[in-house]
């Protein structure tokens, strides 16, 4: 397991596929704000690959993400569209409602990064999101990551075009605060 200050990065458990699908995917505005796709249900029971780890993709790593203390399930962490030639990925995260707010997206990053500089020698990370979504843009912002240039009406969600926020950290501009 990964360890920050507040939050485990571990492998996918299958009893938590019901919780992030109840409390996550089933959400369809949050859903349709975080994911690059249009929202589809997810059947009990299938092997989605939005919740079910296939470990023979080497161009993701999908984490859950736990509580250090007591090891409560609070989310989902991914590394996604890994590139090895051009030494970059992509950051992902998701925390269920009731974790949202306490520091914990802003732990996870840091321990993404950990993961993409340290253990997988990445020379750049970078996060897209939404222009309106503050939490994540501060939770990117707290661990060095700049703002490098707006999408304009990448987005198509809830009925309406929305512009996202490219935002990028290379390795030499990285402070742990820690090491995890
Ligand atoms: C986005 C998300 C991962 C951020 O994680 P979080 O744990 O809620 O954020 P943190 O508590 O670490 O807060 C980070 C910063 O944002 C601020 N913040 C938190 N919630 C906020 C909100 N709703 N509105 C504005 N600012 C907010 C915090 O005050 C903090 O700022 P500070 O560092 O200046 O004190 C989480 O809210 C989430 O999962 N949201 C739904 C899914 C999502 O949007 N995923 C990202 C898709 S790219």
């Amino acid at each position: 397991m990964l360890r920050g200050d507040k939050v485990g990065l571990r492998a996918r458990h299958e009893d938590d596929i019901p919780v992030l699908r109840a409390e996550l995917h089933d959400d369809v505005v949050n859903s349709s704000r975080s994911e690059a796709g249009p929202w589809r249900p997810i059947t009990p029971g299938s092997q989605d690959p939005r919740l079910v780890v296939d470990e023979k993709q080497e161009r993701s790593v999908q984490f859950s993400v736990v509580e250090l203390e007591g090891g409560t399930l609070i989310g989902t962490a991914t590394m996604w569209g890994i590139d090895t030639h051009n030494r970059f990925a992509h950051l992902g995260l998701g925390l269920l409602p009731a974790a949202r707010g306490k520091g914990y997206g802003t732990d996870v990053v840091a321990v993404l990064c950990h993961y993409g500089f340290t253990v997988r020698g990445f020379q750049r990370l970078q996060i897209e999101t939404l222009a309106d979504n503050d939490a994540m843009l501060r939770a990117a912002e707290r661990n060095g990551f700049v703002r490098e240039g707006v999408l304009r009406s990448s987005a198509w969600v809830m009925g309406r075009f929305l512009d996202e926020v490219l935002l990028g950290l290379l390795v030499q501009e990285w402070r742990p605060a820690a090491e995890p």
